[in-house]
Formats: structure tokens, sequence, C-alpha cells
């Protein structure tokens, strides 16, 4: 009894920081998973929004058991196959809707340079050092990093710092200083944070989810993140975007989010979706952000390394050859749309196939949970807010299962909320 058996042995030698569902998934097919008894699950969570092309999508594995049978790990000391490819392919997929290429150097430059890291918290980390040393640098010894409220960059001090949510923090004092933290969508407060310090020299970078995840679904309003973007380039500020969970068409149409608003940042950060699971991380910056780290300044024994670099690729092709940006634009929008029809919904927000329901009453944790008795991966945080990330292949045949089901459920726990 695999379950069984994992339950007693991570008891015993893991260190408490899940609470895991109990089941044990021993396989995956698209966007189903299958547990120690063969029993089909529809999975709606993917992996927390990175098994993107499908669970043991057949170009993924092959890529990655060619790769494996030739070259797994030789650190950054030496050249690879494969990862010039995919820092170009990035770099193409950051520039798409840009019609004009400028490799100069300068601020405006559109050509992005790539570090690869193993995970996005890490991605997150490396994008505050390079601010920091462009604030030391180009700012006056600006070293300060605005993010906003209620976002979430990471666990690892630094990303956790950035993360807009004290209680993830209070365990782990002292948190490291330079880290400030406004209301997402209120521009007159970013303006005012942007402006402490003579001449607003304090800050080096705002950091942004397009859309927050984590933080329960709330996406950043247009006038708000134009105004971050122009408000930080009128400063010489860098604006990070944090892409880990809206990149690689989860929002549909465009392969990153910041696309959807018509602005380009200086750097952005991604992971999940870029492997289809397998850890892989990148941070990409362009213009003088893109050559602020030198030599020595910032590592990695396993970032880029020849597997992942080759599952990357080969997602990449996947999520290319299925036109996914489209499909993902088109099944997202009938999927708010079937979300409507749930009893006791207040708001539906987000993009694409990142999506969180906010219930009136606080009955998140028991939706989820009478989802999961009926074999359907959901997510909820906090009481009020269920959320779905399903795989980008996900069809509207299974947005109708998913919803049919999910509508029973729903009126079910109304009514024993009542
Ligand atoms: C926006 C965002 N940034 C950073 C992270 C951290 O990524 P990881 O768990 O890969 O370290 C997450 C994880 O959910 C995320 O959603």
């Amino acid at each position: 009894m695999l379950l069984n058996d994992q339950q007693e042995l991570e008891a015993k030698y893991l260190m408490n920081t899940y609470k895991r569902k109990p089941v044990a998934f021993a396989r995956g097919e698209g966007i189903h998973l299958y547990d120690d008894n063969n029993v089909e699950y529809l999975d709606f969570l993917s992996g927390v929004g990175a098994v993107c092309v499908g669970h043991a999508n057949p170009a993924v594995t092959r890529a990655i058991q060619e790769q494996a049978a030739k070259l797994i790990h030789v650190s950054n000391y030496f050249y690879i196959e494969g990862r010039g490819e995919l820092a170009q392919r990035l770099n193409a997929l950051l520039n798409e809707g840009t019609t004009t290429a400028n490799n100069a150097e300068g601020n405006f430059s559109n050509n992005w340079k790539v570090f690869f890291a193993n995970s996005g918290t890490e991605a997150n980390e490396g994008a505050i050092k390079i601010a920091r040393k462009y604030g030391a640098k180009y700012l006056q010894g600006a070293d300060t990093v605005i993010s906003a409220r209620r976002s979430f960059h990471g666990r690892t001090l630094a990303a956790l710092a950035a993360t807009g949510q004290p209680s993830k923090q209070e365990s782990f004092q002292p948190i490291p200083e330079g880290f400030k933290h406004v209301d997402l969508n209120d521009i007159s407060a970013l303006k005012q944070a942007l402006n402490q310090g003579a001449g607003g020299v304090h800050v080096c970078a705002v950091l942004l989810e397009c859309i927050q995840g984590e933080g329960g679904v709330y996406p950043c309003t247009a006038e708000y993140l134009k105004a971050a973007r122009e408000l930080t380039e009128a400063k010489g500020i860098l604006l990070i975007i944090d892409e880990v969970q809206t990149g690689f068409y989860r929002t549909g149409t465009h392969p990153f989010a910041f696309q959807n608003y018509e602005i380009s940042p200086d750097i952005v950060t991604m992971a999940k979706g870029i492997g289809n699971g397998v850890p892989v991380a990148a941070i990409a910056a362009r213009g003088i952000a893109g050559s602020v780290l030198e030599a020595g300044d910032h590592g990695s024994t396993f970032g880029g390394s020849p597997l992942v670099i080759a599952a990357a690729n080969a997602t990449l092709s996947e999520l290319e050859r299925m036109g996914i940006g489209q499909q993902v634009s088109e099944t997202g929008e009938y999927f708010q749309k079937c979300l409507l029809e749930l009893p006791g919904v207040v708001e539906i927000r987000g993009k694409g196939l990142m999506v969180g329901v906010e219930f009136e009453k606080a009955i998140a944790e028991q939706v989820v949970a009478a989802a999961f008795e009926e074999k359907m991966l959901l997510n909820n945080i906090g009481h009020h807010i269920v959320r779905f990330l399903p795989p980008l292949i996900c069809t509207k045949t299974e947005i109708d299962i998913l919803v049919s089901k999910l509508k029973k459920i729903v009126t079910n726990t109304l009514e024993q909320a009542q």
C-alpha cells in the first residue's frame, strides 16, 4: 500500500511543512493523475501551475530520457548543448509583439540576457541581487525593493522579505532589510514610495506579479502597471515582473502576462511552466540590467544543467506546436463563463487558465475537500477563494465535467453552511 507506507515513513522522517491530501499518485497522463489503486483524478492544479503541457507529455518525456542517457550534469564551468538556444528562444518570447530589434546595451535594449536557476524563489532572489547591484552602481546606492501587499515571491529570506504576507515572515525574524510593501493598484501609494528619500534614490526596483497568484488571484489594473512602468522608467528604477506563475501562456494569447499590458519590464523572473514540472527557472534582464552581474557575482551548481535544458526546450516546442496561447485564451474565457453558473460567488478573477473564484461565504476549504472526494484536484486560498490552475492542455469537455460536479458541490456546501 503506497499511501499507507508513505504516510508512515513521512510522518517519521519528513519535516511537517505540508498538509498533504491523503492520496499517493503513481502516474499521470495529460490532465489526469492516477493513484496507487489506479483511481483517476482530474487535475485542475497541475503541480501548482507547472505541468503546462500535461503529465507524461510524450515529447518532453522523450527529451528527458534521451538527454539522461547522454549527459545529466557537468556544472556551469562548461558549455553544453541547447542552453544558448533556450536563452535565444526566451529572448524571442519576451520580445513577442516588439517590432524593432535593439541590441544596444542602453535601457531601451530588447536584448534579454538570461541566468538559469532552479526555482521561482531562486529566480527572484537573483533578480533582487541584480537590483541591489544596479542600485549601488547607477542609483547612488539605492537599495530598497518595493513590492505589493499580498504578493508572493518565494520562501528564501530575501524573496520572503519581498513577499507581502507578514504571516509568512513572522517566525523568521530578522527578515532582511531593504523591502517595502504598498497596496496593489494604488498608484498614488506607489508614487509616494518611489519619492521617499532625496529624489527617490532609495528605491532600486519595483517587483510585481501581473496577477497575484498565491495571494488569491488578484490582477494588476492596466493603469497601475502602466504607471509602475512610467514612474520607474522616469527615475531609472528597475521594474521586475515575477512571471513565475503567470508565464508561458498561463494567461492565454501571449507567452508572458506583462504582454497583456503592453509594457516592457527590465527584469522578468520565470519558473513553473518552463519545464513542465522539471525544476528549471530563469531570470531574464535587458539593457543595463542584463549586464550588471559579472563573473563570480552569482551562480548555481545545478542551474541550467543539460537535463533541465532539454526538458525546457522540449516544453517550449510543445507549447509552440500546440498553438497553446490561442487555445488557453479560448478555454479560459469558456471556463470563466461556466464558473458564473456557480451559486454564492462574489467575484471571478484571473485570466486564461489562472482563475480564482471568491465565494461570499467561507466555504472554500469545504469545496476543495468535497471536490477531492469526487476525484478533482483544486486548491483554496484562505476561506473564501478557490483557485484553478489546470494544465494548459485542458479542454472544454474537462471544464464541463468539473463545473457540473462543482455546481452540486457548492450547492450542497452552501446548504450545510446555513
Ligand atoms: C509568483 C510566484 N513567485 C515565486 C514563487 C516561488 O516559486 P518556487 O516555489 O518555484 O520557488 C511562486 C510559487 O508559487 C509564485 O507563484
